[in-house]
């Protein structure tokens, strides 16, 4: 059995989806594992650091294609709409594509690699249970974003993070809020805490205020009436008109104190909540920053566009939407690790099995013989259930999100 990893055709993508550490654990499940030449230059793992683990070179991307049975991707054609096209008709129908596809922004792309009979498995879907944590590249990414992103907001910040009391007189550490505490915004906690910042945060689920309240950071309150706001997939749910309206409100006023806002809030599969207001933004102090995490998704200030720097009121206002391909060594181990323990979990006795009662392999699997294989995905395409003997049950963290 052949798993090929081919280089990312995404621009600026410096991440490779498998890097020479994790080979071994594949080559003794049986695994022959093919290399496109360069395809981990970008990320500080060069041809020769494969060699040494015995992986095979290959010049071209089609002859990687052509041999494999298993391809990884970072990016395939739904994360790589413009360029990923070119890999459909390298794929032959029954081929496995393990990658990142963004299934439920893009669900066109998952038709499209459905009508080409590949097997497509997408690991946004991985399910957020414990048994899965090693296979969640969501998770692993976004704790990259939110470290890079304190370093950012650190780098355009005109002041620095920590207090210092020197001869020259006392410099008052900077206040940084994060809004939203899910795994970027907890990363962005500690290593704001970790520059010496101030730092309060805030989330819809108050479920998150200890383990803010343990990373030594304040928990913003604020009154809204949310009852509940979490699903039973542990999301956060939407809020009402009226609610939106007063958070944001009441946020403003906490966001005029800071020197710097890190915005991360998100519900799958839906547009970014809006938290940061023109309004809000009017009332920062001039030099300070906001950088907003979830710009790929519409953004959580209104002032935000994708990978611009924008200067409002003499705010700086970031929108980065690969900040992991930035730190792209240890983004790609953590990717490698997530999906070389994924695809092991398809591995027996040296063939390749996808069993379909294994929960994480169900929610995960997107397309399979010419089918979109997701229920909320068919919904998306309207497409009507999956007539097969085998229908796979909608998924239960999805459909709820
Ligand atoms: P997560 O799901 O773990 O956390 C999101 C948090 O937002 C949750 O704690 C949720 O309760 C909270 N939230 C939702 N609605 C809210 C609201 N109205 N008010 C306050 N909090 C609210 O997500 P994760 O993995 O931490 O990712 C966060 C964001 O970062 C996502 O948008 C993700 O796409 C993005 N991301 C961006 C990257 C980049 O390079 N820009 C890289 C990786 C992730």
């Amino acid at each position: 059995m052949k798993v090929a990893v081919v280089r990312e055709t995404y621009p600026g993508e410096r991440r490779v989806a498998l890097v020479p550490a994790v080979v071994p654990s594949l080559t003794k499940a049986g695994w022959q594992v093919i290399l496109e030449t360069g395809a981990g230059d970008a990320a500080g793992f060069p041809d020769d650091a494969y060699q040494e683990k015995e992986v095979e070179i290959v010049a071209d991307r089609r002859a990687a294609f052509e041999q494999a049975d298993v391809v990884l991707q970072v990016r395939t054609l739904g994360t790589n709409s413009e360029a990923g096209r070119a890999d459909l008709e390298l794929l032959r129908p029954g081929q496995v594509v393990i990658g990142c596809c963004d299934p439920l922004g893009n669900p066109q792309a998952v038709k499209e690699l459905a009508d080409q009979k590949t097997t497509l498995f997408a690991m946004e879907m991985i399910p957020r249970i414990t048994r899965a944590q090693s296979m969640d590249v969501l998770s692993s990414m976004a704790t990259i974003a939110g470290y890079k992103a304190v370093l950012e907001a650190a780098n355009h910040l005109p002041k620095l993070f920590p207090m210092l009391m020197t001869a020259a007189g006392t410099l008052v550490a900077s206040k940084v809020l994060v809004i939203g505490a899910g795994v970027a915004g907890l990363q962005a906690i500690a290593s704001s805490r970790r520059l010496g910042a101030v730092v309060q945060a805030y989330d819809v689920r108050a479920a998150v205020k200890e383990q803010i309240e343990s990373l030594g950071a304040k928990f913003v309150e604020l009154k809204l009436d949310t009852g509940d706001a979490e699903d039973k997939g542990g999301y956060a749910k939407q809020l009402s008109d009226e609610q939106v309206k007063m958070q944001q409100a009441q946020l403003a006023d906490v966001i005029a104190e800071c020197d710097v806002c890190i915005t991360t809030a998100a519900i799958p599969g839906r547009p970014s909540p809006l938290l940061v207001t023109a309004d809000a933004v009017e009332r920062m102090r001039p030099g300070s920053v906001i950088v907003d995490l979830a710009a790929e998704r519409g953004g959580n200030c209104e002032l935000s566009q994708a990978d611009q720097t924008v200067i409002e009121h003499g705010v700086t206002i970031l929108a980065p939407t690969n900040l992991p391909s930035e730190v792209p060594q240890h983004a790609s181990q953590m990717y490698a690790k997530n999906l070389a323990t994924f695809l092991l979990l398809m591995t027996k006795e040296g063939q390749l099995d996808i069993d379909l009662k294994d929960e994480v392999l169900r929610d995960t699997l997107a397309a399979k013989d010419g089918q979109v294989q997701n229920q909320r995905l068919r919904d998306m395409l309207e497409l009507g259930p999956l007539v097969q003997p085998d229908a796979v049950p909608p998924d239960d963290h999805l459909a709820e999100g």
